[in-house]
């Protein structure tokens, strides 16, 4: 179980890796799907996580990222009008540990590098900006509520 990995973890030394989601992914992606939608009191459901994993679209690179061996988060990018879009996860319990940028660091420098990428927070979602900011990017527009970092 992945309570128990800040303890043992968070020595920066603790290897973080990436393997490429599963069906069997479904369960922890909703999961995490479940989490964030709370934020935006929209509804997500175990099937519609399954659907999607189904027919993931080939412009959309998936990864689970572990720690030590146990799945803590997730990250992709969509390739969407010449930008890969980031998206990205982590389990609540684990939040506000560094993770979350520690991930994302790791995951554009292996899958991103030298790719246009760019970030759509929520203003209200500061933890997102500060990972987008921390990956070098800047705020360049807003749409409603959501910013464009790129
Ligand atoms: C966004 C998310 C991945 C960040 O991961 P995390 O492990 O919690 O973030 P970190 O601990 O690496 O912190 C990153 C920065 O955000 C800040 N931060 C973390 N949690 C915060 C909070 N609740 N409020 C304000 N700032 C916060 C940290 O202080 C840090 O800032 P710094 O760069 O100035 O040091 C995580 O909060 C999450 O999974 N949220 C739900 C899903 C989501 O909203 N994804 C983004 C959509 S693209």
């Amino acid at each position: 179980m992945a309570h128990g990995i800040l303890q043992t973890f968070y020595p920066m030394e603790s290897a973080l890796t990436f393997r490429p989601a599963t069906l069997e992914d479904a369960e922890f992606l909703f999961r995490l799907r479940q989490e964030a939608a709370a934020n935006y009191k929209t509804v997500v459901s175990l099937e519609s996580t399954r659907e999607w994993l189904r027919n993931s679209p080939e412009h959309m690179l998936l990864r689970i990222a572990q720690i030590d061996g146990e799945p803590v988060g997730t990250a992709r990018w969509n390739l969407i009008d010449g930008e890969y879009d980031l998206s990205y996860a982590v389990l609540r319990k684990l939040s506000g540990h560094g993770v979350g940028k520690r991930m994302m660091h790791a995951f554009v420098k292996k899958f991103a590098h030298g790719k246009n990428i760019r970030a759509i927070c929520h203003e209200n979602n500061i933890a997102s900006q500060q990972v987008a900011l921390s990956l070098g990017l800047k705020h360049v527009s807003s749409d409603g509520p959501w910013k464009k970092f790129a």
